[in-house]
């Protein structure tokens, strides 16, 4: 089959079930290079194990996930992982490291020179807006949770890895920090080119970040659009999402 170069990541009929019963169903969608995807939905409609499909912490139980144009099921791991940043939504660091460490672990593990390491900590550290003299030195527990939740963002982006999964990786900010992030993050994406499926339930930072929206509801996708025409869906779930972006007073 010829590959599609635009295209990132491509799900073809994809089911995934646990006990039986499926988590996510019947997902047909493609991510194209140096987009930001975000998915969209409630709690519980099947956002995370949408993005676990991509870098085969899960594999279909039907149909297939092509990443590069190889379906995931055969590639190997953790070839497949170096190639995506991932941020999940615990933030998932290693506690008994620094945060100098915990940025720099995927750079370690693919040999750079130590001080090349420590200049892309700091660097990323100042792009997160933690200063680096001030934080390197910590331990995970000594952060307060938006601080952690930013050293994550800082350790998806270490590597540079063409796509980056983020999983609400702003939930547990301050309004102001998470806008300003926001805007930081969608300078930096467009810059960079990146490729990026990004996780939340909020509409307002889907408006924000997207190149387009996938709205899930009940395990399946039921739009997908840019930002305009997600605007004039008529899906009731999409509705009910657009009620929330009108102001509150
Ligand atoms: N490992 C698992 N085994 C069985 N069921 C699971 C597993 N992981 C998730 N689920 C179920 O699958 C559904 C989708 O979960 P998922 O984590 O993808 O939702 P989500 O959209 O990310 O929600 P949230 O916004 O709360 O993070 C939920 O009903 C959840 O209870
Ligand atoms: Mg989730």
């Amino acid at each position: 089959m010829p590959q599609d170069n635009q295209i990132a990541v491509e799900f073809h009929n994809v089911t995934f079930s646990r006990n039986n019963r499926p988590l996510v169903s019947n997902l047909n969608f493609s991510i194209h290079r140096g987009e930001a995807l975000i998915l969209l939905g409630r709690s519980g409609s099947g956002k995370t194990t949408t993005m676990k499909l991509i870098n085969r912490l899960f594999i279909p139980t039907q149909g297939e996930v092509l990443f590069d144009g190889i379906p995931t099921a055969q590639w190997d791991e953790i070839k497949l992982r170096r190639k995506i940043g991932y941020v999940i939504q615990e933030t998932g660091l290693f506690p008994h490291f620094t945060v100098e460490r915990n940025v720099g672990l995927v750079p370690s593990l693919e040999g750079w020179k130590p001080k090349q390491i420590k200049t892309r900590v700091y660097e990323l550290l100042h792009l997160v807006g933690l200063d680096p003299e001030k934080f390197a030195q910590r331990y995970p527990h000594e952060l307060s949770g938006g601080q952690r939740q930013r050293v994550g963002v800082a350790r998806a982006l270490a590597a540079d890895p063409p796509v980056l999964l983020m999983d609400e990786p702003f939930g547990a900010l301050d309004p102001i920090t998470r806008l300003e992030l926001q805007q930081e993050f969608k300078r930096l994406q467009q810059e960079l080119g990146k490729t990026v499926v990004f996780v939340t339930h909020d509409i307002q930072e889907a408006f924000v970040l997207a190149s387009r929206i996938g709205l899930m509801d009940g395990g399946e996708l039921v739009v997908l659009g840019t930002t305009n025409e997600f605007l004039h869906s008529q899906h009731p779930e999409a509705l009910a999402f657009l009620q929330c972006l009108k102001p509150a007073i």
